[in-house]
């Protein structure tokens, strides 16, 4: 599975991110964390980031394109990853593009978690007591000066590209101001309604938290399998969300109404079911 997660400082995009690693086991590449890297290790990279990061502006493209770039390459990014924070601008998703096309590799989805800004500064500011509480390293932009200067980047150079994924039909919103779990969730869905993820390893992973859950024999058994990479159901199922996407239906739309069909059963409902619903609107749609 490869994928974007796109959304204003604080919205949960490492939190999901996080998530999704384990569920899926794949890669998190979050630009923010490799520059904090670079920056903490003092590395030309790091020398040049730390004064834009610190002042809430954002580092020059082809920097962190050679970031994303060199990453990529790397023999664990082969399995699928999440781009949390990559790209942030126009000229980033373009030389993402070319890249992703050098090597032959397809973008399942973008999904953009969206946040009230009012909600923002609290988030932040949980984040800061958490990590005080911890004795961890509080981040330097983690301040409401930064943040509404993090803020003001987000929505002159990174809202732009809801627009350009959203033409491109790879767009997928999930309203994050719900609970934690609840985005978690409903991402988990709508992956599955799009066929980018293979049901059955997302029902595993969903019967193995339940069984773990209530202590049942056998939830490590259980948790090994569900936490196998989704991979292989990719394909066939991509063939599917492909074919309802020519008939010219927006992603996101598409979705959100296969996704309200799933929650009217079971909590995960397999993507088989999901996948046809999705072509019944489609026809529908053709028809009318
Ligand atoms: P980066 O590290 O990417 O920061 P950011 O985009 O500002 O986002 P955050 O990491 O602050 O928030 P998040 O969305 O990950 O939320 P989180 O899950 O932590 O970038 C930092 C800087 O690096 C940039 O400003 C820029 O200078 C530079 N940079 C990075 N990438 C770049 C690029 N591609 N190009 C140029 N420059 C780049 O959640 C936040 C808090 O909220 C947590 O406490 C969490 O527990 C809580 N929370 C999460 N979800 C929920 C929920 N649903 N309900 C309640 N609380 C929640
Ligand atoms: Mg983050």
């Amino acid at each position: 599975m490869r994928l974007i997660l796109l959304g204003p400082p604080g919205s949960g995009k490492g939190t999901q991110a996080q998530r999704l690693v384990q569920r899926y086991g794949i890669v998190q590449l979050s630009t923010g964390e490799m520059l904090r890297a670079a920056v903490a290790a003092q590395t030309p990279v790091g020398i040049k980031a730390q004064h834009i990061m610190a002042s809430g502006g954002l580092v020059p493209d082809e920097i962190v394109v050679g970031i994303i770039s060199d990453r990529l390459d790397q023999p664990d990014a082969a399995r699928g990853f999440i781009l949390d924070g990559f790209p942030r601008t126009v000229p980033q998703a373009e030389a993402l593009d070319e890249l992703l096309k050098k090597k032959h590799i397809k973008l399942d989805a973008v999904v953009e978690l969206r946040v009230n800004e009012s909600a923002l500064l609290q988030r932040v500011e949980t984040r800061v007591a958490e990590m005080r509480a911890r004795g961890g390293e509080v981040r330097i932009d983690d301040t409401p000066e930064v943040l509404t200067k993090r803020l003001a980047s987000y929505r002159a150079l990174t809202e732009p590209l809801i627009h350009y994924y959203s033409e491109r039909r790879k767009l997928l919103t999930v309203d994050g101001m719900m609970a934690i779990e609840h985005v978690t969730r409903e991402i988990n869905r709508i992956l599955a309604a799009i066929g980018a993820v293979e049901a059955k390893a997302a029902k595993k992973a969903d019967e193995a938290k339940r069984t773990a859950k209530t202590g049942k024999s056998g939830a490590k058994t259980a948790a090994r399998t569900a936490s196998k990479p989704a991979a292989k159901g990719t394909g066939a199922s991509g063939k599917a969300a492909k074919a309802s996407r020519k008939a010219g239906k927006p992603a996101s739309r598409r979705a959100k109404k296969s996704s309200r069909k799933a929650s009217a059963g079971s909590r995960v409902r397999s993507a088989g079911k999901a996948r046809k619903s999705a072509k019944k609107v489609t026809k529908k749609r053709a028809k009318a």
